[in-house]
């Protein structure tokens, strides 16, 4: 087989993929509809086999390699999951309709792609329906829908949303963050939402402070509104290399209290983030009791962890690792976690920091 055949196969095999997911979602909402009329019982894996049969090139008796056969297994059972779940909430009185929580393939149109300073862009994305989302919840946001390069969609966390849709930030680090930023409003792209768990709001603590590093700033801004209405006093840290890389003040909610740190001093606290948690805890935070929720780079959320231990407060981090599928299918973003390995896409991205194994990273 030449190279080229390769790369014709990997095309063909792109084109089935985006056809498959279209199949899977109408499918879930077809058995979401039917459950809702009784006519069902629970998802099981004999669900999964019929749909594999259904699925383009296959039906012709011809076997799909083992390894896309069980991650559509995979595929279609969690989204059987992630419907049932949503119809018992929906049963439960909460009125959110259940395929929005479900996750699926939406379809997306370039509003504003701003750049905001030396690195950081902002993408506010319009959608027909937009997608649903919790605090600390990703979506992957493939750039090229009608191309295969570049191929692989990259996992970006919501920072705004709006009645027409949502808002990412995002730093331009390797290609695939420069082609996006180059991309001009009105393009379409594709994104896969809601995925990975969110982070826990409920502590025994009434205060809750906030720590972002770089980017993982405003990635912290809906998870500050959501404390911020549930009247949890809401205490943030934002920290970037100089004041021009500092997130926009705009982003969080008016009634909480923000400190700024930077590698160089120009705004707030001169030097890293942990160090400013520290010279707070000895000052204004001494004696206090709080949650602590971390996002950024990962000596970042070290340190924090190693605060948070030393201290015994109970922390959330949410980590990043390097994703190729982002569904959970290719174990590539495994983190040595608890004497075990979690996927940071699927376990994840929010962990307690008490339980990575920090020193395997
Ligand atoms: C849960 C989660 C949320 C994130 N949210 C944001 C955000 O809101 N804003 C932001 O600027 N960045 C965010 N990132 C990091 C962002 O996904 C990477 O910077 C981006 O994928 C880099 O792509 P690239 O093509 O420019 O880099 P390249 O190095 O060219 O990427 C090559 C491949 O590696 C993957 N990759 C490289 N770096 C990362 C990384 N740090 N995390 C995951 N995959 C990576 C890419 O997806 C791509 O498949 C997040 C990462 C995760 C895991
Ligand atoms: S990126 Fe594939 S399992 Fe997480």
């Amino acid at each position: 087989m030449t190279l080229e055949d390769l790369q014709q196969d990997i095309r063909r095999l792109d084109v089935e993929l985006v056809n498959c997911l279209d199949r899977r979602f109408q499918l879930a909402r077809r058995l979401a509809a039917l459950k809702r009329e009784g006519g069902l019982p629970p998802p099981d894996l004999g669900q999964a086999e019929a749909f594999l049969t259904e699925l383009p090139g296959w039906s012709d008796g011809s076997t799909p390699p083992a390894s896309l056969e069980r991650f559509w297994r995979l595929l279609l059972s969690d989204t059987l999951a992630l419907e049932e779940e949503a119809l018992s909430d929906l049963a439960e009185g909460n009125l959110l309709p259940p395929t929005t929580r479900a996750k699926r393939r939406f379809p997306a149109r370039i509003r504003e792609n701003i750049h905001l300073g030396p690195e950081l862009v902002w993408l506010r994305l319009t959608f027909s329906h937009p997608p649903y989302f919790q605090p600390g919840q990703f979506f992957q946001l493939g750039l090229a829908p009608n191309q295969t390069d570049p191929f692989l969609a990259r996992p970006f966390a919501p920072v705004a949303h709006f009645p027409d849709g949502l808002a990412f930030v995002f730093t331009r680090t390797g290609r695939g963050t420069r082609f996006l930023a180059n991309l001009p409003p009105g393009t379409e792209l594709g994104l896969l939402a809601p995925l990975g768990n969110s982070y826990r709001l409920e502590g025994q603590e009434n205060t809750a402070v906030l720590l972002g590093g770089g980017v993982g700033g405003p990635s912290l801004a809906p998870l500050a509104a959501a404390l911020c209405s549930r009247k949890v006093e809401t205490i943030l840290f934002l920290g970037a290399r100089d004041s021009r890389r500092l997130p926009d003040r705009g982003l969080f909610p008016t009634d909480l209290e923000v400190h700024y740190a930077t590698d160089d001093g120009s705004r707030g606290f001169s030097g890293h983030l942990p160090a400013a948690l520290a010279a707070w805890r000895q000052g204004a935070g001494k004696g206090r009791s709080f949650r602590l929720y971390a996002c950024g780079p990962l000596p970042l959320l070290k340190a924090v962890a190693a605060f948070a231990r030393l201290e015994g407060i109970d922390c959330q981090v949410s980590m990043e690792e390097r994703m190729a599928c982002g569904l959970g299918a290719c174990a590539g973003c495994a983190v040595p976690l608890g004497g075990n390995y979690q996927r940071v896409c699927r376990e994840g991205p929010v962990f307690m920091a008490g339980q990575v194994e920090w020193d395997k990273l």
